[in-house]
């Protein structure tokens, strides 16, 4: 604690260093302030506005709706409210199309939705656009494997890098993304051995979400741990509110079950 009794703000170096610890990072999504000082409390280390608002918060289908605006809407409540997390907010889609256009949004994340760092989808397509918002400062996650924003393209919710060529270009897309500056990388539904071997390759942290136990730490979706949402529960959240007295015993459930390596189990992974 800070002498003015304010926990101190977690940095982009204190995860790295718990990465080079072995202790695993927590990570939840928080659309509002109430959740967001809720989560903060319990002692998460990172919170993620991620544009799942779209699905979760808007009852749409995908995250393609999701504007700026919103982005930069949902970000600022988060932040209001959160005092020791590490705050990420998600890019939306087509908001990055260009290093200039990615510039002027990652901009308003930080500064009008103060934000910490900014998550954007996408592999070796988007080192560029790393490299130019890291050199100017703003902190990039880049997320990898089932990328929501090219469900269409992807041809739905589908695990990723299942054959070998597909799994090699995924190590040599993370590779890439940490040479142009990346963060952190999440790492969305992929084998676990994949991400395993992703995260033994990076010096970054991996965060992963369906990518088994040996990423360096773990995400969910808010609304599937505490399962309230709107789609049906998929196979790699687990509902943490089950058997707890309240929302707050859940986030606490979740963090201890992480930190031990206990979440996710075998039966939350793919092969
Ligand atoms: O938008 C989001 O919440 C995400 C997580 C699922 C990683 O990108």
């Amino acid at each position: 604690m800070a002498v003015d009794d304010k926990p101190r703000a977690l940095t982009i170096l204190d995860l790295l260093e718990m990465k080079q610890r072995g202790q695993k990072i927590t990570c939840l999504t928080a659309y509002d302030a109430s959740f967001g000082r809720l989560l903060d409390q319990a002692g998460i280390d990172a919170v993620l506005v991620g544009d799942s608002l779209g699905m979760v918060v808007k009852g749409e289908e995908s995250t393609l709706s999701v504007s700026m605006d919103e982005m930069v809407y949902h970000t600022r409540c988060v932040a209001k409210a959160t005092q020791r997390a590490w705050l990420i907010a998600d890019l939306p889609f087509l908001s990055y199309s260009s290093s200039d256009q990615a510039a002027l949004n990652a901009g308003r994340l930080m500064r009008e939705g103060n934000s910490r760092m900014v998550k954007l989808e996408g592999g070796r397509r988007c080192a560029g656009i790393v490299k130019h918002l890291t050199e100017q400062g703003i902190p990039v996650c880049a997320h990898l494997g089932l990328t929501p924003q090219s469900i269409h393209q992807l041809g739905g919710f589908r695990v990723q890098g299942k054959d070998r060529d597909s799994a090699d270009r995924m190590l040599e897309d993370a590779r890439i993304l940490e040479a142009a500056g990346a963060g952190l990388l999440v790492l969305e539904c992929i084998p676990r051995e994949l991400a395993s071997e992703i995260s033994r390759n990076l010096k970054i942290p991996t965060i992963g979400i369906g990518a088994g136990n040996s990423c360096d730490g773990q995400v969910l979706v808010l609304q599937d741990l505490l399962g309230i949402g709107l789609h049906p529960t998929p196979k790699f959240a687990k509902n943490f509110l089950c058997g707890e007295s309240g929302i707050d015993a859940a986030v606490k459930s979740y963090i201890k079950a992480v930190q031990a390596g206990e979440f996710p189990g075998l039966e939350h992974g793919f092969e």
